[in-house]
Parts: C-alpha cells; structure tokens; sequence
C-alpha cells in the first residue's frame, strides 16, 4: 500500500521543526515506516542548492527556478521511492512554501509557479499540509532568540513574513481538505493533542 506525504509549513521560527521531530516519532510508535526530509534539500543534490539559495543574492525567478529543481530530484529520488514502497514521508517544506515566500513574499505571479508546479509534480499534492501559524512579531522574537546566524530568508523584513503568512493562511482557506492550521502559541501539549487528532483522520 502507498505511503502518505505529510508536508509542514509555517513562517521561520513557528516551530516547526520541532513538530517535524515529534511527528517523526509519533508516527513510527503507530508502527509506520517514515522517512523524515525538507526542502530545499532532501538528497545531495538538493542539499548543495540549499546551500545556494539560502546564502546566495538572486533573481526570484532563479530563486522559484531552483526551488523546483531541487524539488524535481526530491520527488525522483526520494519522494515517490518512499511513497511507493509503503512509508510514510515528513517533509519541512514542499510547494506551498514556495507559493508563500516566492509567491506572497516576494510577489511572483502565482500563474508563473503554477506552471513550474504543473511541469514538476503534474497533480500530484501532499496528503496532508500541516501550517504552524504564529503572529509574525512573535515568530521573529523565537528567531532571535536561538542566536543562530540568520540566512537570507531570515533577515527578510516583519513586512515580508506578514505576507508570507498571509499567502500561507489564504491556501489553507482555499484548501480545507488538505492544509490544516495549527496554531503554533499553543502549548506543546495541545498542539501534540491536535497533531494526533489530524493524523488518525489519515491513518
Ligand atoms: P527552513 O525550513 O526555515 O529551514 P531552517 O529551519 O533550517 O532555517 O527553510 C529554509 C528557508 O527556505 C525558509 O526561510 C523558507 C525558504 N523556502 C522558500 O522560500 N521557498 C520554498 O519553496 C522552500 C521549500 C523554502
């Protein structure tokens, strides 16, 4: 039987890491196999175009370019692997990151990365998106705080993530379905108790 993919999504410093190392284990106790990745990234080849694109001044059409080129080898060769053989694949990050920060962040038309999205993924979509959503002034306090040096995307303006967010919570509306909202300043309790409500829906 075909695994599920589960994405997660949110504005830097929602958390969402952490919920991706939860959920990781939360699923292998229900006796799943999962593979846990992100994006940009995932393979080798998306780990070196990570590197560029979160260091590297350029053009947002590269930059939506390169996210779907990394996330063209993502599906190849791990992904749709995954997914076929049975496990079950987290993923930080997929599309709706780039429809958020290249899209409502940036400003690139949404016609532009519908068409890469159609060229790379054809239909195929996540069985789950996961959206940590927390007010922007807070999320760039939690950023602040891990005292890590801020890449590219990081050092973008409040303004900036106020989009981003706003493009995240505008899919979420238009996509019931598939992307859930989680509200990232609840309690790590709660949010837990909400994840495992959501994910026996899919079990
Ligand atoms: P992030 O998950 O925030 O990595 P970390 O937690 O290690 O800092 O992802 C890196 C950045 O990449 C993030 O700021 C959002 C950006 N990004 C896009 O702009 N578009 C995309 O399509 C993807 C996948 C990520």
């Amino acid at each position: 039987m075909r695994g599920k993919f589960i994405t997660l999504e949110g504005i830097d410093g929602a958390g969402k890491s952490t919920h991706h190392a939860w959920l990781t284990g939360f699923l292998k106790s229900l006796g799943k196999e999962v593979v846990a990745t992100r994006e940009p990234g995932g393979t080798p080849l998306g780990e070196k175009l990570r590197t560029l694109i979160l260091s590297e001044p350029m053009h947002l059409e590269t930059e939506a370019l390169l996210m779907f080129a990394a996330r063209r080898e993502h599906l190849d060769k791990l992904i749709i692997p995954a997914l076929t053989e049975g496990k079950w694949v987290v993923s930080d990050r997929f599309t709706d990151a780039t429809h958020a920060y290249q899209g409502g962040g940036r400003g690139l038309k949404h016609e532009k990365i519908a068409i890469l999205e159609k060229w790379v993924q054809e239909s195929f979509q996540p069985d789950l998106t996961l959206v940590f959503d927390l007010p922007t002034n807070i999320a760039c306090e939690r950023l602040a705080r891990t005292g890590n040096a801020p890449d590219r995307f990081e050092r973008e303006t409040s303004e900036f993530f106020d989009r981003v967010r706003d493009a995240y919570l505008q899919r979420a509306n238009a996509e019931p379905h598939r992307i859930k909202i989680i509200d990232a300043a609840d309690s790590m309790d709660c949010i837990k108790k909400k994840l495992e409500e959501i994910i026996i829906t899919i079990c």
